[in-house]
């Protein structure tokens, strides 16, 4: 029998490979995907061959994922619950096409993963397992095995004589990629405890640690996808990579909140997003400047319909790919330039540049011009204040 494991390095996939071993007499065959993280992979590969795997796969899909999935996340201006910007949603469907990938390859009987059954990430990677392959069993050992607690997970990993590297006092659930950076758990949990930004954050300064000096940060975008940082041509992963680096060091992109999982509870998360923050910024205010009040608010609608999709696991199905079509469509003419200034968290809209603004200077001013006249608004008043004018004579208001 052969598994195909999603293997992070962490505490609770290391624990599942000895786990699965005794309990399906399996080759473990550990993959772990790559989606844009600077880490050792060598150690990685050397954790998990120690902890019992007999093969590990380890795909560097950054650009992947910045290309198919946060660009076009972006162009929809996608938060979920207004607020969080998907960097775990977006990053597990593509992991799971990975997943099924080598489960092919070797011809694998199941699929693994070391999600917790009050999770969102299980109905994700089992989504997006179930759309490459309908067939593939999942294995989920959380949901099944008596290790309840990250705690207990530490004793197991002891006696298996897995490597450990988190200790029983900082204990926070943690998912990194190109992205961002997710934090749960621990003293983070509970929403009455004020926890210290600094002793939590990798990537991004808390803004008491961000320079005293704004700095500014041009972005280019051609047809809603960001093509320059500062004049430089780059690759979407390379565009994320300059962001975070600015952002980070001004403070850019801390979300401390409280979310609605998938499967129903609440739950507080702290997450660090400084690149995709300002991109996503940058991005609305250029729309803002080349897109019609209508575009702008049926974009809004489906934008919040979108997120829930993404976040609720369902990025591989038609009701995506319809709405993201749709999003591509209003990026015609979402190309100029975008200049931000960056201060201590903080985003200020320095200027914006299209050749195909909406905005006219004749037609916006405060002065005369040719295409509006100001009596034509007497008119239009009067047709509009019609049914207030109604319900008024009626009693009604
Ligand atoms: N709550 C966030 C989300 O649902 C982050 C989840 C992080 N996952 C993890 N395995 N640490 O997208
Ligand atoms: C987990 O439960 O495995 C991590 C958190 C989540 O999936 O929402």
């Amino acid at each position: 029998k052969k598994i195909v494991l999603a293997y992070s390095g962490g505490l609770d996939t290391s624990i599942t490979i000895p786990w699965l071993k005794e309990n399906y007499d399996a080759d473990i065959i550990a993959v772990c995907v790559d989606l844009g993280i600077d880490e050792d992979w060598e150690a990685i590969e050397a954790k998990a061959l120690a902890s019992g795997a007999t093969k590990f796969y380890n795909p560097h899909v950054a650009e992947e994922f910045a290309s198919e999935y946060i660009y076009p996340a972006v162009t929809g201006n996608l938060r979920y619950q207004d607020t969080y910007l998907l960097g775990t949603a977006l990053g597990r469907p593509l992991i799971s096409k990975y997943l099924v990938e080598v489960a092919h390859k070797e011809e694998a009987d199941a699929i693994c993963h070391g999600c917790t059954g009050k999770g969102n990430d299980q109905v994700r990677f089992e989504m997006g397992i179930a759309a490459f392959d309908a067939e593939m069993p999942v294995i989920a050992p959380w949901r099944i095995w008596d290790i309840k607690s990250r705690e207990d997970a530490i004793d197991y990993a002891q006696a298996k004589g897995v490597p450990v590297t988190s200790t029983k006092e900082k204990i926070y659930s943690e998912d990194e990629n190109l992205m961002h950076i997710s934090h749960e758990g621990g003293d983070i949990e509970s929403p009455m405890n004020e926890v210290d930004y600094s002793n939590i954050l990798h990537n991004v300064n808390t803004p008491e640690e961000a320079p005293d000096e704004a700095e500014y940060v041009e972005i280019h975008f051609e047809k809603g996808r960001a093509t320059h940082v500062n004049g430089e041509a780059l690759t979407p992963a390379e565009v994320i990579r300059a962001l975070n680096k600015v952002g980070g060091k001004h403070g850019i992109g801390i979300l401390d909140w409280i979310e609605d999982r998938t499967i129903g509870m609440k739950s507080r998360g702290i997450y660090e997003t400084p690149g995709v923050h300002l991109l996503m910024e940058a991005h609305e205010r250029l729309e803002s400047l080349t897109l019609t009040k209508e575009t702008i608010r049926i974009k809004g609608i489906l934008s919040a319909e979108w997120s829930q999709l993404v976040y609720n696991g369902q990025w591989f199905s038609m009701a995506n790919e319809a709405i993201r079509a749709f999003m591509e469509d209003t990026q015609k003419t979402v190309t100029g330039d975008v200049k931000l200034k960056l201060y201590k968290g903080n985003i200020f809209p320095a200027s914006v540049d299209s050749p195909y603004e909406l905005f006219d200077q004749d037609v916006s001013g405060f002065g005369e011009d040719d295409l509006f006249n100001h009596h034509d608004a007497e008119g239009y008043i009067n047709v509009i204040t019609l049914p207030t004018k109604i319900q008024k004579r009626k009693g009604l208001i």
